[in-house]
Parts: structure tokens; sequence; C-alpha cells
């Protein structure tokens, strides 16, 4: 059985980009409605016994999209909470320099990734990935896409679901992706290129 986090900030730690609200249907209806779904759907299988990134991989491999879809949005809705703070924090230095060296400056890759999250059509996630060989890369993944099915670690995210900002912002995406920058936990994300 799959757990529903809880969210690692108060649900009203920031207001200016995602309400108290917006939490309580984003993280207490949405999310917890696919994990809820997750476990009706492996109950009584194989995927009961397994870590979620291999249910992932599995149900991705086999098609099972009933598990995938519900599996990998469990993923990445807990992987989106723990990449928010509700503080602006800095770059820290190492991911700056790896980000320059990469997209130009740490500016050039904001602008990139805001691109990219504002023109992914439909549903989806913005996701700032490595590989192994520590090669930076964004991407657009559509519905419940995640960098686990490609072997890449998620180092950040975005949830470009309406469902992710129409309480707050209503259509308006591009409000919504220039908040997220104020409230990117970049300490966070220095901790899991590492
Ligand atoms: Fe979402």
């Amino acid at each position: 059985m799959f757990e529903l986090p809880n969210l690692p900030f108060a649900k009203d730690s920031m207001p200016d980009f995602c309400s108290a609200e917006t939490f309580d249907f984003h993280h207490g209806k949405h999310h917890a409605g696919y994990v809820s779904k997750l476990n009706t759907a492996i109950e009584g299988t194989d995927y009961a016994n397994k870590e979620l990134e291999e249910v992932i991989k599995t149900s991705h491999a086999e098609n099972n999209l009933a598990i995938f879809n519900n599996a990998a949005q469990h993923f990445n809705h807990s992987f989106f909470w723990e990449t928010l703070s509700p503080e602006k924090q800095e770059v820290p230095a190492d991911l700056a320099e790896k980000l320059t060296a990469k997209f130009g400056s740490v500016e050039a890759f904001q602008t990139e990734f805001t691109d990219k999250a504002t023109k992914l059509f439909g549903s989806g996630w913005a996701w700032l990935v490595t590989d192994a060989s520590g090669n930076l890369e964004i991407l657009q993944m559509s519905n419940a896409g995640t960098p686990v099915t490609e072997g890449k670690t998620p180092l950040l995210t975005i949830d470009v679901w309406e469902h992710a900002y129409y309480i707050d912002f209503r259509n308006a995406r591009p409000d919504f992706i220039a908040k997220f920058w104020d409230h990117v936990n970049w300490g966070k994300v220095g901790e899991r290129l590492e």
C-alpha cells in the first residue's frame, strides 16, 4: 500500500504561488486520488510488493496504463512538493556553475525551462534532469510522463496540469510559472545532483 505523503511545508506558506485552497485540492484531492487508485489497481497483483519506481518502470514496459498513470503521478507529485520552498532561495554555487556550463547562465536556464513549461501542449510536467554522465537536460513530458522511465535522474519539476494553477491563476499558466521561481527549493535540487 502506498501512502499520501504530508506536504513538507504549511499549506498557507506560499499564497502568492499556490493558495491553501490549491493545496487542499491539488494535494488533498488530486494527489490523494492517484494514491488511492494506485492502491486499488495493484491490490492482489505482483505490483503490490514492488517499490514505487519499480511499479512505474514495469507498468510502463507492460503498457498497463491504469497502474502506470497513477504510480507516475504519485511519484511526480511527491517530487514536486519536495521541490518547493516557502522562502525564495539562492542557487547553490555548484549547481549554478553546472547550469551556466550547460545553458549559458542560471537566468538562461530559467528562460529555457519557462519556455518549455509554458509551451507544453495540454497537461504535463517540465523537468530538469541529469543522466549518469552528469549531462543536464530539460524535458517536456505529457500527462503522467516521468524521467523514471527514461533512466534519467530528476532534479527539478513543475506541474503544469491546469489543476495546479486554475484556482489561483485561472488559465494564466505563464504567471504561475513566473511565481514558481520564487519558490524553488534550490538546496534540494543541489542535493539531488550530488
Ligand atoms: Fe498535479
